[in-house]
């Protein structure tokens, strides 16, 4: 897949180190690099299992729980990365509810990690796996038929160590 990745671009207008040169040119706009795939697998996949595996996996010290303040944020503003225009698929209307409820419990487990809660993340289990599967059940046209393809990232993808649902605890939504 050809990226258009604009950092030679970057670089150039850097070292020139004119201010002028960013002026001139057309004013940035957000522009998607991962595909949604890549979205998923990387981001989405990783930051909700950390909830929905928070009990099994407690934070134990201030660094666990910092750790676990980021995945509940990247969480939540993965929502408003899959709502940058170009990256909607299908209706859009249905698309921005639907991540909406991402966001919605992302930020809710934010917040409850802020707080230290863990029963509040607990609590908020279902509503994050929902998030997920609202969306998928409309998007992905094979969701549930074949659940094995559909639903668990490639094992290469998954971090050292972690296997994809047919290993048990994993309930990909
Ligand atoms: C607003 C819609 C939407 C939401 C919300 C959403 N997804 Fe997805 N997801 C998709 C679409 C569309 C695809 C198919 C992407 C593709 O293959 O191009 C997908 C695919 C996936 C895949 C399979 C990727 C692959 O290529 O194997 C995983 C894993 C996944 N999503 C995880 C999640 C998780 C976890 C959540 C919730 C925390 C979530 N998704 C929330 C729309 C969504």
């Amino acid at each position: 897949m050809a990226r258009k990745i604009a950092v030679a671009g970057a670089l150039v207008a850097g070292l020139a180190g004119s201010a002028s040169a960013w002026d001139d040119g057309p004013v940035p706009e957000p522009e998607p690099i991962g595909t949604m795939s890549e979205l998923m697998i990387k981001l989405m996949y990783p930051a909700s299992d950390a909830i929905l595996y928070v009990e099994s996996r407690a934070p134990t010290n201030e660094v666990e729980w910092n750790e676990l303040q980021a995945q509940a944020l990247l969480l939540a503003e993965s929502a408003n990365l899959i709502m940058m225009p170009s990256r909607v698929v299908g209706d859009r209307d249905e698309w921005m509810r639907d991540a909406r409820l991402m966001f919605d419990a992302g930020a809710a487990a934010y917040e409850a990690a802020l707080e230290q809660d863990l029963d509040a993340l607990i609590a908020l289990n279902e509503q994050v796996y929902m998030s997920c599967v609202v969306c998928h059940r409309r998007t992905r046209p094979d969701y549930g038929k074949n659940y094995k393809r559909f639903d668990d990232p490639p094992a290469e993808a998954l971090p050292p160590g972690e296997e994809a649902s047919s290993a048990g605890e994993h309930r990909a939504p």
